[in-house]
């Protein structure tokens, strides 16, 4: 493999709650190639969205490395973090995490202006005409459904023509047909922009679309998943 995109090497996960130390991830290594599509599959509370977490300096690893596009996130602090994201990677949480007191377009717009785009607006405009919410562009979060907010975050993350896309189960709410088009806005988004794409799904026909399937099974990589179709 050319050198990977990201790549993690022994990771774990501990998190401290009320109920005490919770191990979350045990040993996971893993490398995703340039333009490589990722999907990562598995039951609930298997540790799918934790994974990601750590794939977008989100959490912190209790141990191991991570290392993106060449640089070790596990050495940045909290603001160098956040500067990589902005350059570099787009995030879709599962639960969407879009600022209440923006609109539809403020919150698309706002990281193409922190991203220094003249422009931020009419493409913000133009991402949110791409996943069919031309309509809402002035709608606050909590004025539309699930499936809406989650085209929003989906436009706000793809919008900067991130190298990296991290997201959450990114059909999760939708329908078919805005399920199909979103899938096709991820995957114009390799296409054209060269995106590397790491997908949590438990869609069948998205993770049929990836390249290489991931299971996670009580916070471990069970398995390769061999693709159906192949
Ligand atoms: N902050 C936390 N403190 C303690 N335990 C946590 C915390 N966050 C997640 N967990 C636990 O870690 C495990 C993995 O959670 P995670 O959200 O990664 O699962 P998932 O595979 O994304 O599940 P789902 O498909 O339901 O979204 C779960 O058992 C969850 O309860
Ligand atoms: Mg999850």
């Amino acid at each position: 493999m050319t050198d990977p995109v990201l790549s993690i090497s022994h990771a774990h996960l501990s998190l401290d709650g009320n109920a005490g130390r919770v191990d979350i991830l045990h040993d996971i290594s893993l490398e995703v190639a340039s333009g490589e599509t990722l999907g990562l599959v598995g039951p609930s509370g298997s540790g799918k969205s934790s994974l990601l977490m750590l794939m977008g300096g989100l959490e912190q690893a209790t141990s191991g490395t991570i290392t993106a596009l060449g640089q070790d996130l596990t050495a940045m602090n909290e603001d160098q973090l956040a500067l990589f994201r902005r350059d570099h990677m787009g995030v879709v949480f599962q639960s969407f995490h879009l600022i209440p007191t923006m609109t539809a377009l403020e919150n698309v717009a706002t990281p193409l202006e922190l991203a220094g785009a003249k422009d931020a607006f009419a493409r913000a405009a133009a991402e949110l005409e791409a996943v069919g919410l031309g309509n809402r562009m002035d709608h606050y979060p909590n004025q539309m459904s699930g499936g809406e907010q989650q085209r929003v975050a989906l436009a706000r993350a793809s919008a900067p023509r991130p190298k990296i896309l991290l997201a959450d189960e990114p059909t999760g709410n939708l329908d078919e047909t805005n399920g199909a088009a979103i899938i096709n806005l991820l995957f114009d988004l390799r296409d054209r922009h060269g995106a590397t794409l790491i997908l949590v799904t438990h869609a069948n026909e998205l993770a049929a679309r990836c390249d290489r399937v991931i299971r996670l099974r009580d916070g471990r990589i069970d398995s390769p998943v061999a693709k159906a179709a192949e």
